[in-house]
């Protein structure tokens, strides 16, 4: 694998559609054969910093680096000076002294625009409260497994329509191709920038983004008809704890349960980026059940985010 020039993956669509196919293709080699590149032998170091918990993210980014050949330097950013003031633009400016490449779980996506400014390597998001782009090119890559394939098929979202999940599933999931679907209570739906940068990028691969705008049960039942993948994700995003917005009388009617997945497609794959809620935003016995993926869907974050690193870092 060639070196690039420094690029980030803030949001889904930094990558263009053959660019994320690119990654797919090789996240899949990597699955096959998880020890044959180490394009991170040296060791050379990356940095994955926490401001927000984190289980599948935090492990996977660790062992996947140690894969590749690389140091992982797990840094919780409470505890970093990053954590009681040191500016953004002096961390980045250290840390791409000593790491080839920063990962960084925060808050608002200003934070991480700040600190790919000011890095001189790449900077790669690992979930901000507007996208979450290394688990949908995980979703991704479990869907092609499940499915053969990702251009045509359709992608219905349920839930919280304005958070990273939903953001990123309209912008990665178009750029693969889909047609994705929100459907959300009135209120929790997506930002109309992120929508219509959506909307262009299906110009360009021939898939849409639509999110519905009726309200209940009514209008989760069409979102999911003839749908090949339906995902949620929680009712309460890290740092939503304490909005004073009700965050479970306006979703209950978008809860996915048997009766929902009854109008998808048949043999529609379940997804969910975890941690899930069951009898909240899923039913037990649809996660626990035949149509979910989940367990493949969060194994492949390990095989993702090693090929988003190789394809970034890679000699
Ligand atoms: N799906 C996901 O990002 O999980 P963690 O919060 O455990 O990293
Ligand atoms: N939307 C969730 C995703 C967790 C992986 C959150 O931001 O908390």
């Amino acid at each position: 694998v060639a070196s690039r020039p420094r690029r980030h993956l803030l949001r889904d669509d930094d990558l263009t559609p053959a660019e994320q196919t690119e990654i797919l293709e090789l996240a899949a080699t990597m699955k096959t054969d998880p020890f044959a590149l180490r394009p991170l032998a040296g060791p050379r170091a990356v940095a994955v910093i926490f401001d927000k918990p984190s289980t599948r993210t935090r492990v996977s980014f660790e062992v996947g680096i140690a894969a590749l050949g690389g140091t992982p330097v797990i840094i919780d950013g409470r505890a970093a000076q990053l954590g009681r003031g040191e500016t953004i633009a002096d961390t980045a400016r250290v840390l791409s002294r000593y790491v080839d490449a920063i990962v960084w779980r925060t808050g608002p996506d200003a934070r991480i625009e700040e600190m790919a400014e000011y890095a001189s390597v790449p900077v790669i998001n690992a979930l901000t409260d507007g996208f979450h782009p290394c688990q949908v090119l995980a979703d991704l890559q479990t869907v092609v497994e499940r499915h053969g394939r990702t251009a045509g098929l359709t992608m219905t979202y349920l839930g919280d329509g304005a958070n990273n999940m939903a953001h990123s599933l309209l912008l990665g999931g178009v750029t693969a191709g889909m047609h994705v679907r929100v459907a959300s209570p009135d209120g929790f739906r997506p930002e109309p920038a992120v929508l219509e940068a959506a909307q262009r990028r299906a110009v360009e691969t021939g898939g849409s983004a639509t999110v519905l705008d009726g309200d209940g049960r009514a209008d989760a039942a069409a979102a999911v008809t003839d749908a090949d993948v339906l995902v949620t994700d929680t009712w309460t995003s890290m740092g939503q704890e304490e909005d004073g917005l009700d965050r479970t009388a306006p979703f209950l009617p978008y809860r996915i349960d048997a009766d929902l997945v009854g109008h998808a497609t048949p043999g529609a794959t379940v997804l969910h980026c975890l941690p899930a809620h069951r009898g909240d935003e899923i039913s037990a016995d649809v996660i626990d059940g035949p149509a979910s993926a989940v367990w493949d869907e969060a194994e492949n974050r390990l095989h993702a985010q090693k090929a988003v690193l190789t394809w970034l870092l890679g000699r």
